[in-house]
């Protein structure tokens, strides 16, 4: 554990979730209070009792490092002195950042109380954790964002958007495709190793993916979830390929049957390919009693495009999903597939100086060369300035750069952001369905 002072009569800590020294099934008093005021800051109900130990096993096991803010100057009706007035944490998983995985430094639970709102709070501790970050050796850090003005100005942009979508499955549901493999209503107990084997073969073969933390296995077995009544609800069914591999599973809930239409909540959808993802929306499609599907979708999702009747798949919402950050450009490029070659020097503008500087990007088949320039620009290869947020949100290809160039954040010729466009844009969008 360490601790620093960040503003007069505030204290910072850094921990880990952890179980009390004479009760090791008990979290620890700091965890507790820890974990209470990130509720308190989402406006969600307090754990129950009989849960905690489970979240601070996955937490542990995630090796999560905690932030608490601490007013010790709390007065005497100050709801649980103990609770940190600020929260943050952080862990890293693999992102697939198109050609190899990447270590991303991951950020989440940020909340400040009201009280100490809008005072730095959270730029001292999101500053200092990038910086620590990079001197650590992340090339990129991401999170989820609740509100989508916060986070821009600390150089973050959002990378990936996740639809939400209804299919409607009164009567058949119809595929032009033709059935491939099997699939299994799942033994739940199962699912707690068979989902993180199936999702680390996406993660191999998914531009945008990203590692997932211990909480997906146990929500995968219906063994934990916010609502615990729900958990008992939980159903799953596995895809195989027809060598008999498992490449694909679903999990899903059947909403009251006061629900109308009759609906089944997609919760997890994890495949390895297009034939498993719709082989499973086949497979759902079927369950009687059913009229109505909800679930989260990709963004090039084959499923309309593969249904005879195409309307009856509805895009209810998109939102943005994961945000980027570069810490090291010159890294990230290096692991990014590119689909096209070219050439191009791609000047990094960052406000908090992490990502600042200028690059000769070159790919010709192969690895991608990346040179650190100083000052010197090449002449005849095209350049561009991209603002760090903009960097981020290109970095994937969830947007094409001739539409951002349009919106702001990226300056150059005509011809130098067609050159953008023409090595950073993706045929197919990226796609991230972890959340965190
Ligand atoms: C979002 C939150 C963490 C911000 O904490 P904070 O300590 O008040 O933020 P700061 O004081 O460091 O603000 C930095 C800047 O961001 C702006 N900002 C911060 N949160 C903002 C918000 N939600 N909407 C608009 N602007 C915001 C501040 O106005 C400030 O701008 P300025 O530098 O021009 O004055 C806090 O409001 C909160 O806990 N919200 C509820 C939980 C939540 O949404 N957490 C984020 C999870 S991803």
């Amino acid at each position: 554990m360490t601790a620093e002072t960040t503003h007069t009569a505030l204290r910072t800590e850094h921990f880990s979730a952890g179980f009390a020294a004479d009760d090791p099934k008990q979290p620890d008093e700091q965890t507790t209070a820890w974990l209470e005021a990130v509720n308190l800051g989402f406006h969600d109900p307090s754990w129950d009792p009989a849960h905690l130990a489970a979240i601070v096993q996955a937490y542990v096991a995630d090796e999560r490092t905690l932030t608490g803010v601490y007013d010790d100057a709390a007065p005497e009706h100050a709801w649980n002195p103990k609770a940190p007035v600020a929260t943050y944490a952080t862990m890293s998983h693999d992102l697939n950042a198109g050609s190899e995985l990447l270590p991303a430094h991951q950020i989440t639970s940020v909340t400040v109380r009201p009280t100490h709102r809008r005072r730095g709070i959270l730029t001292d501790m999101i500053t200092g954790d990038l910086r620590r970050a990079k001197d650590a050796g992340f090339a990129v850090a991401s999170l989820y964002a609740s509100e989508a003005v916060i986070y821009g100005r600390f150089g973050f942009g959002a990378a990936t958007d996740e639809p939400m979508v209804e299919v409607d499955v009164r009567g058949r549901l119809e595929l032009r495709t033709p059935p491939s493999g099997t699939t299994v209503q799942a033994d739940l107990a199962k699912m707690e190793t068979l989902a993180p084997e199936v999702f680390a073969r996406h993660l191999r073969v998914t531009r945008g993916a990203l590692g997932r933390q211990a909480g997906y296995a146990k929500r995968a077995a219906g063994l934990w979830g916010e609502v615990p009544e729900k958990q008992k609800e939980v159903r799953a069914a596995v895809h195989y390929d027809a060598a008999g591999n498992a490449d694909g599973y679903v999990t899903y809930r059947f909403l009251p049957w006061e629900t109308e239409p009759h609906t089944l909540k997609v919760l997890d959808l994890v495949a390895v390919d297009d034939t498993a993802r719709l082989e499973l929306w086949r497979y759902l499609g079927s369950i009687d009693l059913v009229e109505k599907i909800t679930a989260a979708a990709l963004i090039d999702d084959p499923l309309p495009w593969a249904l005879v009747d195409r309307r009856r798949y509805r895009i209810t919402m998109v939102e943005d999903s994961l945000w980027l950050r570069a810490l090291d450009p010159a890294a990230m490029l290096r692991a990014r597939g590119f689909e096209a070659d070219g050439e191009l020097v791609l000047d990094i503008v960052d406000p908090l100086g992490l990502a600042q500087g200028r690059w000769l990007l070159q790919v010709s088949g192969s690895a991608p060369v990346v040179t650190e320039l100083a000052n010197e620009l090449p002449s005849g290869v095209p350049a561009v300035e991209v603002d760090a947020a903009a960097f981020a949100s290109l970095y994937l290809g969830g947007v094409p750069a001739t539409v951002l160039a349009s919106a702001g954040g990226i300056r150059g010729s005509a011809e130098a952001v067609r050159a953008l466009g023409g090595l950073f844009d993706v045929a197919r969008a990226p796609y991230c369905s972890t959340h965190f």
